[in-house]
């Protein structure tokens, strides 16, 4: 009998214990990815600035951080443009793109400067005709596009799209956004078109002209026109608490089920401790 009562208290203790190492382990697991992600970040980092000393004017591998624009929009570097990653870009567990394609970017910045983001598009040429709105993340509201053709009656305006149709050297259209507006000039930031490290907080500076009544933004290749979001200045750059918010919504929800949420793991150090303590008036 004691020693079926010894056996018993054994193997109790031994499920226990079992049960609480796996889930150390996972929730170390998912520290280690986050730690992962971020020393993926420095070195982001790191290349970035090795690189810079050694020239301004060098080429970007693939995956350096290139620049910033608009204070918190880093945007990276393609490699050359015929890659193609395959990689997907999350952002608080929100998609962004394809890394590092240029629709990647301009959705990371509407998801930063405006907690929005924008339908998926086949190409950034298709945003043009397809995107009528973006839709702001945490609620869902919709802001709508304002479409205006190169050469308008209007001059572009700050923080729109600048959309390019398909052409020789980009088989997908291309999409830059405008991040600061001159008297004679706006100041893009856009990926996968240069592959250079930035010397400002943009990319590109692209002379805009007026002609009988008319704005043109000029640049090598023809430009559809610029997409402006109507918000009426109620869109906010994303801040920490929404950021927060939105990645617990869309984390698995496995978590939360799984014999290793907070609440199990005190539950199994109750239950250890009164196999310990049964164990202890049992033995001794
Ligand atoms: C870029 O930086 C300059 C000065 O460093 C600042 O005045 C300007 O507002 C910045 N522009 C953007 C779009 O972040
Ligand atoms: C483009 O970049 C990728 C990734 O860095 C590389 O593997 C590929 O060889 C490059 N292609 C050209 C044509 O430079
Ligand atoms: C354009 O918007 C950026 C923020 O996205 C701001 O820093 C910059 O001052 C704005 N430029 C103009 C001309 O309003």
């Amino acid at each position: 009998m004691r020693f079926l009562m010894k056996l018993l208290v054994l193997s109790c203790l031994l499920i226990v214990v079992y049960q609480y190492s796996q889930c150390t382990e996972l929730s170390r697991a998912s520290l280690n990815s986050d730690i992962s992600e971020n020393s993926l970040k420095l070195q982001y980092l790191q290349v970035f600035k090795e690189k810079r000393s050694v020239s301004e004017q060098q080429l970007a591998p693939f995956n350096a951080k290139v620049g910033v624009a608009s204070s918190n929009v880093p945007a990276y570097s393609n490699g050359n443009d015929s890659y193609y990653s395959g990689e997907d870009s999350y952002l608080y567990g929100t998609y962004m793109g394809l890394k590092w394609q240029c629709v990647e970017y301009a959705r990371r910045w509407t998801f930063l400067r405006k907690s929005s983001v924008f339908e998926s598009v086949d190409g950034a040429n298709n945003m043009w005709t397809q995107l009528k709105y973006v839709e702001r993340v945490a609620d869902k509201k919709q802001f709508s596009l304002k479409h205006h053709p190169n050469g308008s009656p209007t001059p572009p305006t700050n923080e729109s799209y600048l959309i390019y149709p398909i052409n020789k050297g980009a088989p997908f259209g291309h999409v830059a956004v405008i991040v600061d507006v001159l008297p004679n000039a706006i100041r893009i930031a856009e990926q996968n078109y240069y592959f250079n490290y930035w010397t400002k907080n943009y990319s590109r500076e692209l002379p805009v002209t007026y002609r009988n009544g008319l704005y043109y933004v000029q640049d090598i290749s023809e430009i559809y026109g610029w997409m402006e979001i109507d918000d009426k200045k109620e869109l906010k750059p994303l801040d920490e608490v929404t950021a927060r918010q939105i990645q617990m919504k869309n984390a698995p929800k496995l978590d939360s089920n799984s014999i290793c949420s907070h609440m199990n793991v005190h539950i199994y150090l109750f239950i250890l401790f009164l196999c310990l303590c049964f164990g202890y008036f049992m033995f001794f």
